[in-house]
């Protein structure tokens, strides 16, 4: 049975937990450490974690800092349970009626009144950084913000695709064009029984570092990290594709934010409209993976770009490789072509990709011991 942590909360560009469970099982024994320093849904973490390896993760971006921790850390169920009846029973209605008539155009059309008032108190009562309980439902909500209103009814807004955030002034459009009107959900219901769902599959267990910063500061901390790092399975923001930041807008005005779309608030590096930056940025990374990857650890990257030619997107991955300071090769590459993107449906034209790239890196293969030892070498 699929892990039912996997599906918290959709991540644009997110990987499926295959990929994942391929590599860490293809490259990696229980007991190492796997690193995933674009950590997104936590997709890496959660499957290591589960396969009986440490994990270690990082991102910038507090909706992939919440999801990864909340995976990672799930507190008990009863625990959960109990921190969502002393929610409700501290839930007053009359005390958020002038906070939902005071919101914005988008929040009264993106949520009913009532949705809305407890979508507010949660926001101000959750310490979801601070609290392992607390993150989970927060990652809870942040799972069931958005989505579409006719497959399920396990979602709080108004029509919307899952895994991004539209626009204010669009959404208002859409919604106001077709007559959509935001449906009443009892959210401390509805989060109890996902709560419920989620934790048929028993919550990962395991030794988890999750880090909420760029992964460029990773160098900084190498003493801290359990070490050595034996595997790193990522995916960096792609070029020209999304902005993590201005498409998770509203999952980030849950978690404190504002209550528009911003850019460049949580890492100017979150979009490269400019493939100089962008290659800058990678160089960057590979600098940073030199320094904290262990003797001959493995590095697997899945890349995609709309602008760009796999062939070239390799070749680039490559050539940029030489910055991590290491003897680091090429040890198998691959391309899928994708298909059916969700956002589609919603925003035809939106920046999604149609091609990416997988390809496995080794650090070190240059420097083996080639002969076999004989006693004399061993002494
Ligand atoms: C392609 S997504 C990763 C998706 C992830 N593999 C998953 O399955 O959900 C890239 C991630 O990199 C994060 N990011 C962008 N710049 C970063 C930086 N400098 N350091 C750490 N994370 C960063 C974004 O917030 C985003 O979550």
């Amino acid at each position: 049975m699929r892990h039912r942590f996997h599906a918290i909360c959709p991540y644009f560009a997110m990987f499926p937990e295959s990929f994942a469970e391929r590599w860490i099982s293809e490259l990696t024994r229980p007991g190492d450490v796997v690193l995933d320093p674009f950590s997104g849904r936590g997709t890496t973490a959660t499957c290591a974690l589960l396969m009986q390896r440490r994990a270690i993760a990082c991102d910038v971006n507090d909706v992939a800092y919440c999801l990864t921790r909340a995976k990672t850390n799930a507190p008990a169920l009863a625990t959960l349970k109990r921190r969502l009846t002393i929610l409700q029973s501290g839930y007053v209605a009359t005390k958020w009626r002038e906070a939902v008539e005071a919101a914005p155009e988008f929040f009264r059309y993106a949520f009913h009144d009532e949705t809305l008032s407890q979508l507010l108190y949660l926001r101000s009562e959750l310490k979801w950084k601070s609290s392992r309980c607390d993150g989970m439902v927060a990652a809870l909500v942040l799972g069931s913000l958005h989505g579409e209103m006719d497959k399920s009814s396990s979602y709080f807004s108004n029509q919307m695709p899952r895994t991004i955030s539209t626009k204010p002034a669009y959404s208002v459009r859409f919604w106001q064009e077709r007559e959509l009107v935001a449906p009443q959900r009892d959210v401390f219901g509805l989060l109890r029984a996902r709560a419920i769902y989620r934790y048929e599959t028993p919550p990962p267990t395991g030794d988890a570092v999750i880090l909420h910063r760029d992964m460029r500061q990773l160098t900084r901390l190498t003493e801290t990290l359990p070490g050595p790092i034996n595997c790193a399975i990522m995916s960096p923001p792609y070029l020209d594709v999304t902005n993590f930041e201005e498409d998770q807008w509203l999952r980030l005005w849950f978690l404190g934010g504002p209550t528009h779309p911003t850019r460049g608030r949580l890492s100017r590096d979150d979009r490269h409209e400019s493939s100089d930056a962008y290659w800058r940025f990678i160089a960057d990374m590979w600098r940073s993976m030199g320094q904290v990857m262990g003797h001959r650890a493995n590095v697997v990257v899945r890349l995609g770009s709309r602008i760009t030619s796999p062939e070239k997107l390799q070749h680039l991955l490559v050539a940029s490789s030489r910055f991590s300071g290491r003897d680091v090769k090429l040890v198998h590459q691959e391309i899928s072509e994708l298909k059916n993107r969700q956002t589609d449906a919603f925003r035809p034209g939106t920046k999604g990709c149609l091609v990416e790239i997988d390809c496995h890196f080794q650090f070190d293969i240059g420097n083996m011991v080639r002969h076999t030892p004989t006693s004399e070498t061993l002494v």
